[in-house]
């Protein structure tokens, strides 16, 4: 059952971080909705605009209306991820989404603002609600790519205004992670100080962590011995979600992880299987090994074994 993703953060605020997932394919959405079933946890299914143009916009949305009836029990929303103002308003037309991500904070803060806020005010009479982001996070975007030097700490001084005029309904903060699989490069790690700050200024409201992929290191060393090349990989300490969502984190977004499962079990599957060509036989062992992979974040999120009490919340 796709539900608001408002009425999620409602539920989670304070006690548990909800999965917010990125897919691209059949395979991922399978492994997505089983995960998330074996692990009893609501979720987000995150579709990026580069996952929209893969292969067609309406064939994700296919995709995940076919496993709604085949999974009658799941309980989830649907958002877009790193919006710009065209594919948000796409979105918000579709009737499809239950919230999109407006991502303007490469603009100045006045323009993010009031980026923004055209984007709320559009969604809004549709029940569709608004992640908004302020600060920048390193690493690359699909529209934008920040060094780490250029990223942007989210200025608690800022977010409360930024808010409130905005209008959003969660706030996406930087607090020291990045997208993709090569984070903290020198000493950095999670800035909860910073996080405290801007929960202090904001309470009650939905906060999201990007850039949250663990880039567990057995995961990389398997790629690499089956023929991979990511030296240096890293990732954010997956032990540390559930700090966050004490601190006001509803939402930590997940995507790099699940690629590292896909490349991990193609690239061993065909190692051990040079004979093979079907497709078939490594999507099984991926579907698979996917579903372990989400039911094992969930727990790590807190959000494993909540969907009974989800549901009666939702009724
Ligand atoms: O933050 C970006 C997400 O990982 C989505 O990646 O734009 O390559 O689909 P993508
Ligand atoms: P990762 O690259 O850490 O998986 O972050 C994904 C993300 O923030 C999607 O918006
Ligand atoms: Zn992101």
């Amino acid at each position: 059952m796709i539900v608001p993703t408002n009425e999620l953060f409602k539920i989670a605020y304070g006690k548990f971080a909800i999965g917010a997932y990125n897919i691209n394919n059949l395979e991922q959405c399978m492994g997505l909705f089983r995960g998330n079933l074996d692990s009893q946890a609501p979720f987000i299914i995150q579709i990026s605009k580069g996952a929209r143009s893969y292969t067609h916009k309406t064939m994700l949305e296919g995709l995940i209306r076919s496993a709604e009836q085949v999974f009658p029990e799941a309980i989830f929303a649907v958002h877009l991820d790193h919006g710009d103002e065209e594919t948000c308003y796409d979105c918000i037309d579709s009737g499809f989404y239950s919230s999109v991500m407006i991502d303007a904070s490469h603009e100045d803060f006045d323009t993010n603002i009031a980026v923004t806020r055209r984007v709320v005010e559009a969604a809004h009479p549709k029940n569709i609600s608004v992640e908004a982001e302020l600060g920048q996070l390193g690493g690359v975007e699909e529209h934008v790519s920040v060094s780490e030097a250029d990223a942007k700490l989210t200025d608690p001084a800022q977010a409360r205004e930024f808010v409130e005029r905005s209008g959003c309904d969660s706030l996406a903060c930087a607090i020291g992670t990045s997208h993709g699989a090569f984070k903290f490069s020198g000493t950095q790690g999670l800035h909860f100080d910073v996080l405290q700050e801007i929960q202090k200024r904001l309470p009650e409201f939905p906060l999201v962590m990007h850039g949250s992929s663990s880039v567990p290191q057995e995961e990389v060393e398997r790629i690499n011995q089956a023929g991979g090349n990511l030296q240096g990989a890293k990732g954010v300490d997956a032990d540390q979600f559930k700090q966050a969502a004490r601190t006001g984190v509803v939402k930590v977004n997940i995507d790099t992880d699940g690629r590292l499962v896909w490349t991990r079990v193609h690239r061993e599957y065909f190692v051990e299987h040079p004979e093979n060509f079907d497709l078939r036989p490594p999507g099984k062992v991926f579907m698979s090994e996917y579903a372990k992979f989400i039911a094992g974040k969930n727990e790590k999120l807190g959000s494993a074994g909540t969907l009974p009490n989800v549901r009666k919340q939702l009724a």
